[in-house]
């Protein structure tokens, strides 16, 4: 089987369906049997090149449960009867948190595939209130630096990136780490999940991630909106991504890179990790920045570079772990964004390397979830669809 049949193939078998007519994509049957925000926008990017119509349907799914205030949940459990995990469950078969905002990316990658505009238009306005609702909401002192309430937000679950907004050691275990997530859930239902409160008593932290596809989706979004002849939304989507792009390279950026930060002040919060990487993909370092980051941390093998890929902590953090799920090991999503942001800037021997060393782990192991930047050894989940991604390394 050639690797885009494998990659249709599995996506296919975790191919789910809801009594109310809608389809998704579960990651991985066994270990994540629901539905998340930025896997089925991966799934949908893939998708948009395999069977357009299964990718609009993945993001259909997706906005089918958005909240009344425009939250779209990172979770959906559709099968009312499965076992949640508890670190994220709420009341009304969502989860309480959001993941990063990568929908409208995803549905311009359908549009350039289908050139379909009526699927843009059925989904358009619920994207716009999700962008909305992170600007106004997840934003409330107009920084122009978007906030996350939540590790789980940024998708990279135990990341140490997070660890002194968590008020956590850098050598926590997995489950240690876990519950205290959990207990964030637990505290943040108090006030009913108000952001503003989240933010000020509890977990406070504007994260490089989530803000530079942020900034790359409000793109996607203002170019639909032209598409669709809604000037007004459009202005406000290319105003709002120009003030965080902006801001970013105002407040966080320090010695060349950029670092996440945390509350009020915007405090730097000095742990190295692919955060350095992103920004690449919405255009946020100038070209000479791009060269030198290249150059000192991509290839440096004594933080970042291994032979089976980037890892996604530097090897000279405290927290550093091989096998520690987002404290170390490579993945398939970060691998992607930093194939689209390379090759962007014309780093094009880069961008091919990462694209051969993911094809790698596949061919060795089929889709697995991470792989230790030591050994290649895989971890984690089977049949995970993240691998897919590698085909849209193009
Ligand atoms: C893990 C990952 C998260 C992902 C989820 C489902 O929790 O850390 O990013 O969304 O699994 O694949």
């Amino acid at each position: 089987m050639d690797f885009r049949e494998a990659c249709h193939t599995l996506l296919k078998a975790n191919r789910r369906h809801t009594r109310e007519g809608h389809q998704y994509t579960v990651p991985s049957p066994s270990t994540y049997p629901y539905q998340w925000l930025w896997d089925s926008c991966f799934h949908a990017i893939v998708l948009a090149k395999l069977e357009p119509e299964a990718a609009i349907a993945e993001l259909k799914a997706l906005l089918a449960r958005q909240l009344p205030d425009g939250l779209v949940p990172h979770m959906i459990f559709w099968e009312p009867k499965v076992t949640r995990p508890y670190h994220v469950w709420w009341e009304k078969g969502v989860s309480s948190i959001t993941q990063p905002p990568m929908i409208a990316y995803a549905a311009w990658q359908i549009y350039q595939e289908t050139k379909d505009r009526s699927f843009l238009m059925e989904l358009f306005p619920g994207m716009l209130r999700f962008y909305r609702y992170l600007i106004d909401q997840r934003d409330p002192h107009d920084h122009h630096l978007i906030s996350i309430v939540n590790p789980d937000e940024s998708g990279e679950d135990n990341c140490p990136r997070f660890d002194v907004a968590l008020r956590v050691k850098s050598s926590i275990s997995f489950f240690e780490h876990m519950w205290k997530r959990h207990q964030l859930i637990v505290a943040n239902r108090t006030c009913g999940f108000d952001p503003l409160t989240c933010m000020h008593e509890r977990f406070w932290v504007k994260d490089v991630p989530f803000n530079t596809m942020l900034v790359k989706n409000l793109e996607s979004l203002a170019q639909i909106a032209e598409l669709l002849g809604d000037q007004e939304a459009a202005k406000f989507c290319y105003l709002h991504k120009e003030m965080i792009s902006f801001t970013m390279r105002e407040y966080l950026m320090a010695e060349g890179v950029f670092w996440s930060a945390i509350g009020l002040e915007h405090g730097h919060l000095k742990v190295a990790t692919w955060a350095h990487f992103i920004p690449l993909f919405a255009n946020l370092y100038t070209r000479e920045e791009a060269q030198a980051l290249v150059k000192n941390h991509f290839y440096n093998p004594a933080t970042f570079y291994s032979p089976y890929g980037i890892r996604t902590v530097s090897k000279q953090e405290p927290s550093y772990r091989s096998n520690g799920f987002w404290r170390g090991p490579i993945w398939f999503a970060p691998h992607w964004f930093m194939y689209k942001g390379l090759k962007a800037y014309g780093f094009d021997k880069e961008a091919a390397w990462i694209k051969e060393v993911s094809r790698g782990h596949i061919d060795r192991n089929g889709f697995r979830e991470y792989f230790n930047p030591e050994t290649g050894k895989a971890h984690g989940a089977h049949n995970f669809t993240w691998g897919t991604l590698v085909l849209d390394m193009d």
